[in-house]
């Protein structure tokens, strides 16, 4: 007898978290996904704690009542600031981005000195220093506001991206931090300017990505928790991929590929009461 394929949720203030699901889909794709994005109430990076947790945990137990088994928050910004609040509201397994991204950047950088970059609420709220510092590294955080709406805008390779990027790395790799080789990207959207950021970094910086990090600890947990065994589950190829939108459809169907690297097809539309 066959059953249904294991069900993972990803959870993300827009489209930004769609560079986890590819990373995700890459190491496990004999699970189906549901996504959430909430498009109408993007950008969290601007946001307070609370509206961010009560944002966040709607949409996780949203996801929860359509089929989740398992919930990855792949947002930065709600991780960084609502990990807590969604893991004690949730009924399945929750994974954020922040340790992944820890663990892997204080094991790849042997100076024990990280870069960490990330939106204005991310770098508030000290998550990912306090993460690094328990893990034995230092850490120098640098907002970086203009990356979200400049990957948005499709600026991916375009001279006025990499001059943003060569100011804030300027700022992050100076005073004491010049010889730190790693820098993190804490946040859903850097992935796609990775190859502008190398450029820009200095020649011996590494760059850590927590969406790969974050999918390599949910194929551990998938390894780990009794979701339905693949061998047995329904035969199908590709995984069967929901998302589900605050803001429009058409929007996310034509923003969500440059992301996923995809086309995204099944797109609903959700209206969350506050
Ligand atoms: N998804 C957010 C993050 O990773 C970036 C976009 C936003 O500010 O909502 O921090």
């Amino acid at each position: 007898m066959t059953t249904r394929r294991s069900c993972i949720g990803v959870f993300d203030s827009g489209f930004g978290g769609l560079t986890v699901l590819k990373a995700l889909l890459r190491l496990i794709p004999h699970a189906d996904y549901v996504y959430f994005g909430d498009t109408a109430r993007l950008p969290y990076g601007s946001k307070s704690v609370d509206t961010v947790a009560k944002y966040a945990v709607g949409a996780a137990h949203y996801l929860e009542q359509h089929r989740a088994q398992m919930l990855v928050i792949a947002c930065n910004t709600a991780t960084a600031l609502a990990l807590d609040q969604i893991t004690q509201a949730a009924h399945v397994p929750v994974v954020g981005v922040v340790d992944p991204g820890a663990d892997r950047a204080a094991g790849t950088s042997e100076k024990k000195k990280v870069v960490v970059i990330g939106t204005e609420a991310t770098v508030s709220s000290h998550a990912y220093l306090k993460a690094l510092e328990a893990r034995g590294a230092h850490a120098r955080e640098k907002a970086c506001p203009l990356f979200v709406p400049l990957v948005e805008e499709g600026w991916i390779e375009h001279p006025v991206t990499e001059q943003v990027a060569r100011i804030y790395l300027k700022e992050a790799f100076a005073d004491g931090f010049d010889n730190a080789d790693v820098l993190l990207l804490g946040c859903t959207h850097y992935p796609l300017i990775k190859p502008v950021l190398q450029r820009v970094a200095p020649a011996h910086v590494s760059i850590v990505d927590s969406a790969d990090a974050t999918a390599d600890a949910v194929g551990r947990l998938v390894r780990r928790i009794p979701l339905p065994d693949p061998s047995q589950s329904e035969r199908r190829k590709l995984p069967r991929i929901t998302f589900f939108a605050t803001d429009s459809v058409e929007k996310f169907r034509r923003l969500g590929p440059q992301f996923l690297g995809l086309p995204v097809e099944d797109v609903q539309h959700v209206d969350l009461k506050e």
